[in-house]
């Protein structure tokens, strides 16, 4: 035993190809059980020689740093929350996600975003998909042993599931779905108060005829593109405009103008039909006012009186420039600052409460 572990150490730390052989197969299944020592062991000798901001980065909340995360049915420290190479999120960013928000003990617009999970894996037709009532029983479990009961965002991604070897085809996934559920605390991402500013990225959003936008997916890659643009041009996100020339969306976000009292909203043709989006939309009607969706020019965004993006993510932002044009005075406007008022009324009411006695 003494004698394999040794050859087992030794070749895990041979970092010169010259000591590079083929590795003993009967050793194999012996490697496997010890990766969780070799890493106890990696992490506590480790630390002391390579510096510890390199380890260990900064991170926006130092509080998610002992998290505990489903994947793939299991709850497990962050550092071993992983997905194997032969998953499909790996291979083709084949997977669908939601993001959901908990506001006092409760998880808001639950079922819509179940809904909208569920209405992505058919139209990619992935097989072998957990339940419903398995989902939230994984959204559950993880906000309890978490203790995360406010002020917390849920990242639940539903890849195809590994495959039994690396290739495009969906016939090789035979493991079934594969569910994580990341949940941190994580209060609102933008300056909801004062603002953000916008520039309009030449990356395009995804047209129907490519890649339909109502679909939930996570093939980010032309966000993350615009995301680039956003980064570089010193702005906190970015406009997407369709293959027409109007605007979507941000990067991550649904957009919202007001010209002379009216809201307007681009249709969910080319952006996500978001679920903020929704629910602003319906407290705005509730409240008296008319929302126009419609197509919409860069230059009408230029020209509004307000602008707002909407996400479960960041909430409701108001937007102050874009592309250098101050928007109405700079500032949050009325509107917007009203919504505000009543999404969070609305967010700390309603929800599927997290049954924090009885789950698990
Ligand atoms: C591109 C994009 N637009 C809009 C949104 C906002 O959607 P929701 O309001 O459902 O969170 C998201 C959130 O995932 C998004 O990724």
């Amino acid at each position: 035993m003494k004698t394999s572990l040794t050859k087992i150490w030794m070749y895990i730390g041979s970092f010169s190809l010259r000591h590079i052989k083929a590795f003993p197969m009967e050793l194999y299944d012996l490697l496997q059980e010890c990766q969780p020592f070799y890493r106890m062991l990696k992490r506590h000798s480790l630390t002391a020689i390579v510096s510890k901001l390199e380890l260990d980065p900064v991170l926006p909340l130092e509080k998610n740093r002992k998290i505990l995360v489903w994947v793939g049915g299991q709850l497990v420290p962050r550092e071993d929350a992983k997905v194997s190479v032969f998953d499909s999120i790996v291979q083709g960013g084949d997977g669908v996600w939601e993001g959901l928000r908990i506001y006092n003990g409760k998880i808001f617009k639950l079922d819509e975003h179940l809904d909208r999970l569920f209405d992505s894996a058919k139209a990619m037709a992935f097989v072998n998909i957990p339940t419903r009532d398995e989902v939230k029983h994984a959204i559950f479990s993880t906000l309890i042993v978490n203790g995360m009961l406010d002020c917390v965002h849920v990242r639940m991604t539903l890849t195809r599931g590994k495959k039994v070897t690396s290739g495009m085809s969906p016939s090789l996934n035979l493991y079934g779905c594969t569910l994580i559920i990341l949940a941190e605390w994580k209060p609102p991402v933008y300056n909801n108060s004062s603002g953000i500013r916008l520039v309009t990225a030449s990356t395009r959003r995804n047209s129907p005829n490519c890649l339909d936008s109502k679909i939930h997916h996570n093939n980010l890659i032309n966000n993350i593109l615009a995301k680039v643009e956003g980064n570089l041009a010193g702005a906190d996100d970015a406009i997407m405009l369709d293959v027409d020339g109007f605007v979507s969306e941000t990067n991550a976000t649904n957009i919202f103008l007001v010209k002379k009292g009216v809201i307007f909203t681009p249709h969910p043709d080319f952006c996500l039909p978001g679920i903020t989006r929704r629910t602003v939309i319906d407290l705005a009607r509730e409240r008296g006012y008319t929302v126009v969706e419609r197509r919409i020019s860069i230059t009408e965004f230029y020209t509004a009186d307000e602008v707002w993006t909407t996400g479960t993510m960041g909430e409701i932002t108001p937007v102050v420039e874009i592309d250098g044009r101050s928007i109405g005075e700079s500032v949050a406007g009325p509107i917007s600052t009203k919504l505000q008022g009543y999404y969070a009324e609305l967010a700390e009411n309603e929800g599927v409460s997290i049954p924090v006695n009885d789950c698990l």
